[in-house]
């Protein structure tokens, strides 16, 4: 266990606070859906994980039976950088965790989440912000928290609030269509 996945729990539960009630979610660069799972547990809504890397969804749909949310929890591979064939319906919500600084295209990406969301739709975006313990863990270079707000913007995303964990060792965006 690492240093981040000490306090997962706590962010993965700021998360299903923030994101309330919704329907549809969609959590983009989902890994072993770990987030997906919790989500679909804690809200009992239906949850579309999406990666381009199918490596965790053995542990994922293992979880997800384990968890009996396996009905609501859909994996599928695909590549965020075009979201229109998921879409109809949109979903109300899109999580990403630890995604961000591995995209190729964040705002292609960031500008498809907003199109796949529904008027007043949220995004709730979770990345390790340069200057984080993150750097020397993963030797991984990330965006700072300006950077990813403007990626946010320039995606025509209304920004809400951004959070910060443990003195800014990870950083949560709220942002909205
Ligand atoms: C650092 S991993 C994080 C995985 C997971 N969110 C977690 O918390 O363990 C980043 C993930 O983003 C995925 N990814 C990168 N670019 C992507 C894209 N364009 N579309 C979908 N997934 C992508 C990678 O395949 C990888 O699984």
């Amino acid at each position: 266990m690492d240093y981040y996945d000490r306090f997962e729990p706590s962010v993965f539960q700021r998360i299903v606070e923030i994101i309330g009630r919704p329907e549809r979610v969609v959590e983009i660069g989902c890994g072993d859906c770990r987030l997906g799972n919790f989500i679909a547990r804690t809200v009992g809504c239906t949850v579309m994980c999406i990666d381009t890397d199918t490596q965790g969804f053995t542990v994922g749909k293992r979880q997800s039976k384990k968890s009996a949310v396996a009905h609501l929890v859909r994996m599928i591979q695909h590549d965020a950088e075009d979201l229109t064939s998921l879409c109809p319906p949109k979903f109300d919500c899109c999580v990403s965790i630890y995604v961000l600084h591995e995209l190729e295209h964040p705002v292609k990406v960031l500008t498809q989440v907003r199109k796949a969301l529904k008027r007043n739709g949220k995004m709730v975006l979770v990345d390790f912000p340069k200057g984080s313990i993150a750097e020397q863990l993963y030797d991984e270079e990330y965006y700072s928290t300006r950077m990813m707000q403007s990626f946010l913007k320039r995606a025509g995303f209304k920004i809400i609030t951004v959070e910060y964990f443990k003195k800014k060792q990870l950083a949560l965006f709220l942002a909205s269509t």
